[in-house]
């Protein structure tokens, strides 16, 4: 078995977010975040610690990945889901956003864990990619009444 002091080095050296929230009412307070996730969001632990992670959406709440979210929460289901966060500075970054809950021996909820992936340059090449299809489907039409005329 790992020893907790190489198991704290492990999640320290992370390069993803890695966090550790608890039930308090309807809000799931963080309890832990590490280094990466400090760098991640901007946010130094002393700002975030017995927060809930919303916080990290600004206005942005229109996101149909919260919905999901929010219905595996709250049915204590793991989920996965790209959403849109927003750094301390304002600046906006793609989080895949794994959420586990963990139950103990007796099989009750005892704390979620928070795993955040910055896909930022993932869902920005992909965003390229589909105007770029939108731009060749235009260009493609075009061709094609080009070639219909006599
Ligand atoms: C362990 C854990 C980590 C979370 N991390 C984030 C996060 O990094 N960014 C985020 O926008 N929401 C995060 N959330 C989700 C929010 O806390 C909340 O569940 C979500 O906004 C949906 O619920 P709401 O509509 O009540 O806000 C996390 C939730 C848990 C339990």
């Amino acid at each position: 078995m790992i020893n907790a002091q190489l198991l704290q080095l492990v999640i320290d050296a992370s390069n993803d977010g890695i966090v550790v929230a608890e039930q308090e009412g309807d809000d799931h307070i963080l309890i832990y975040a590490n280094p990466a996730f400090e760098r991640l969001t901007g946010y130094c632990n002393d700002e975030i610690l017995y927060r809930d992670c919303r916080f990290l959406q600004g206005d942005d709440r229109e996101q149909p990945g919260l919905a999901i979210i929010r219905q595996a929460v709250k049915d204590r289901r793991p989920c996965r889901q790209i959403i849109r966060n927003y750094r301390k500075d304002g600046s906006l970054f793609w989080n895949e956003l794994s959420i586990t809950p963990l139950f103990n021996d007796a099989d009750q909820l005892t704390y979620y864990i928070g795993i955040q992936k910055d896909v930022t340059e993932q869902v920005q090449a992909q965003q390229r990619v589909e105007q770029l299809e939108v731009q060749l489907a235009g260009l493609q039409a075009e061709l094609a009444l080009l070639r219909a005329q006599p």
